[in-house]
């Protein structure tokens, strides 16, 4: 099968679908709520939808737990749905990227449920079970934690044994050195691209391979163990069987979210000629600011931008990086990134936009980023729905109460919820989501800050992000081009330049919700160029010194 790396001419735009759109008033967003948001989707430009797991789960962690992976979640609609939705995308030119989430099942999953039947089912050995340690195995088997928090395993009454899950104990992590556990993740890899899909998200693809002996992880108040299962021993030749037997004998596309990865180990995964994975989903720029990735602080600007420059350059002309500032696991990127935008709200966000989608790479839109959508005002610990939440504070115990408003404060702006509350569509009943009693408290600015009201505005975001996806699609320059940052000292401008067969593209961002000097240097200043893209009215026709005002980004092409 000829491989045609489509994936370097797209841009995907990632569905939550549970927070998308609700077609039945159960509160909940569904499969039929996406096919009637398909002339939307197809109205942005972009050419691929990142479905978030559709498939049957208890929702311990919103479908990243599954029980039948060949089957759809009850709540969106059946197996006949799935199929007219992808149907529908397909008649649209809009390709579909499903998640696959093959480090861990649900423990509702069949596969655990006859692996809790004793030590002697044949299923058994698809999970990781140990004795624990101390006198009556009584002390988890190692040190590691949960990335939601406490020890990464939970203790079996029937068996006296410990099973791994490094997230929920409702996600039981698989044992891919089991070869039957690695044919079975083949088989329903096939099964879903049989059925017509055009790639997968996998999810934190990274861990699948444990150091064997499990060995205790480096001592630190987090999260420990990372070193003895983040590219783990075997990684590379499962992932590396996954493609030979299955992937490559499809056009698919594959993105590895991948934690914690290095450019040389980004090289690993993606470089076209080892046949792993296509892409890959980097962290870097979305830990700038943070404090050992937990803590938030203060956007690291300058490193932010470092992040893009060495990835850029580290992956070019091998592997293909992935572009996003916004995910179901992330915060809103408005404030986030761009400070206190005070009434410069479309600016920044478009300002955003062009520093994202000007970079070589698949960019993604996450739903609502398209028309600017923000945190919410969450107002205590007790309105969070993540598990992660829940995880933190059974671990905090008996110092909940005493650190509850510090722990606020830290998930007011870093909690995986603000990215999850309803898309807003309109400003009528719960934004138009849904006709019932939304599972996810809808944000107030629903009534500004809606699908509808951008529709009317020529100059909205979402018309902005048509334009950008649109010029992206058709410019040789973003594809190809060479990248190189200038003023790169500034604490206040993202500035980089993409040159291309004679042709170059400036781009030039104010980061700042305040007025900056732009000094160009002499290599363009004055050259004669075209205005492309303008967030502020396209009143910036030459190419020069200026004082550019709050978040103003413009793209200029020098030929
Ligand atoms: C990464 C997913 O994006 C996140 O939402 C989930 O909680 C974990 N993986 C576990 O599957």
């Amino acid at each position: 099968m000829e491989r045609t790396r489509w994936y370097k001419d797209a841009v995907i735009y990632q569905i939550y679908p549970r927070s998308f759109c609700d077609s039945n008033g159960d509160g909940i967003g569904d499969i039929q709520g996406i096919i009637s948001k398909l002339d939307y989707i197809k109205g942005l430009g972009v050419n691929a939808v990142w479905l978030s797991p559709c498939y049957k789960s208890p929702n311990d962690d919103n479908g990243y737990d599954i029980s039948d992976y060949r089957d759809i979640m009850t709540e969106f609609g059946t197996l006949d749905d799935w199929k007219e939705m992808i149907a529908g995308m397909h008649e649209r030119g809009i390709k579909l990227i499903m998640d696959l989430v093959v480090n861990h099942t649900s423990d509702e999953h069949y596969w655990f449920q006859e692996a809790l039947k004793g030590k002697n089912n044949p299923y058994r050995d698809y999970y990781i079970w140990r004795k624990g340690r101390g006198k009556n195995g009584k002390r988890p088997p190692n040190n590691w934690t949960s990335r939601f928090g406490g020890s990464a395993w939970a203790y079996e009454e029937a068996s006296g044994e410990w099973y791994l899950h490094l997230f929920s104990k409702k996600q039981p992590d698989l044992n891919w050195d089991n070869p039957k556990v690695r044919e079975e993740v083949h088989a329903l890899v096939k099964y879903w691209l049989d059925l017509g899909v055009d790639g997968f998200r996998c999810d934190v693809i990274t861990y699948i391979s444990k150091r064997e002996g499990l060995p205790n992880g480096k001592w630190n108040i987090g999260i420990r163990g990372d070193e003895h299962f983040t590219h783990g021993p075997h990684i590379h030749e499962y992932l590396h069987a996954l493609n030979k037997e299955v992937l490559s004998n499809y056009d698919c596309m594959t993105v590895g979210e991948a934690s914690g990865v290095t450019i040389e180990q980004g090289l690993m995964y993606t470089a076209e000629d080892r046949e792993e994975l296509d892409t890959v989903f980097t962290f870097e720029h979305v830990n700038c600011d943070t404090i050992a990735q937990l803590l938030p602080c203060k956007l690291r600007f300058k490193q932010f931008k470092k992040v893009f420059a060495r990835w850029q350059a580290g992956l070019r002309g091998k592997g293909w990086n992935s572009l996003y500032l916004e995910n179901h696991d992330q915060p809103r990127s408005l404030g986030r990134f761009t400070g206190d935008y005070g009434e410069h709200r479309k600016e920044a966000a478009k300002m955003l936009a062009i520093a994202m989608q000007c970079q070589q790479g698949l960019p993604y839109v996450y739903q609502g980023q398209e028309i600017g959508m923000t945190n919410y005002p969450f107002k205590n610990l007790d309105e969070y729905q993540d598990v992660l939440v829940a995880y933190v504070r059974k671990v905090l115990g008996v110092f909940e109460k005493p650190l509850a408003k510090l722990v606020h404060k830290v998930f007011l702006i870093r909690a995986r919820d603000h990215a999850r509350t309803p898309m807003q569509w309109d400003s009528g009943v719960n934004a138009g989501f849904t006709s019932g009693k939304p599972w996810m408290p809808i944000n107030p600015n629903y009534v500004d800050i809606n699908v509808a009201e951008a529709e009317q505005d020529e100059d909205s975001i979402l018309n902005f992000y048509r334009q950008i996806i649109k010029y992206r699609l058709g410019s040789d320059v973003i594809r190809n081009g060479l990248y190189k940052e200038f003023n790169t000292g500034s604490k206040d401008l993202y500035c980089y330049e993409r040159s291309w067969e004679g042709k170059r593209l400036i781009v030039i961002c104010n980061f700042k919700n305040k007025e900056v000097e732009l000094t160009l240097p002499n290599s363009f200043a004055y050259s004669e160029c075209s205005l492309e893209l303008h967030n502020y009215g396209y009143d910036r026709k030459e190419l020069k010194k200026m004082t550019l005002r709050p978040y103003e980004s413009m793209v200029y092409l020098i030929v």
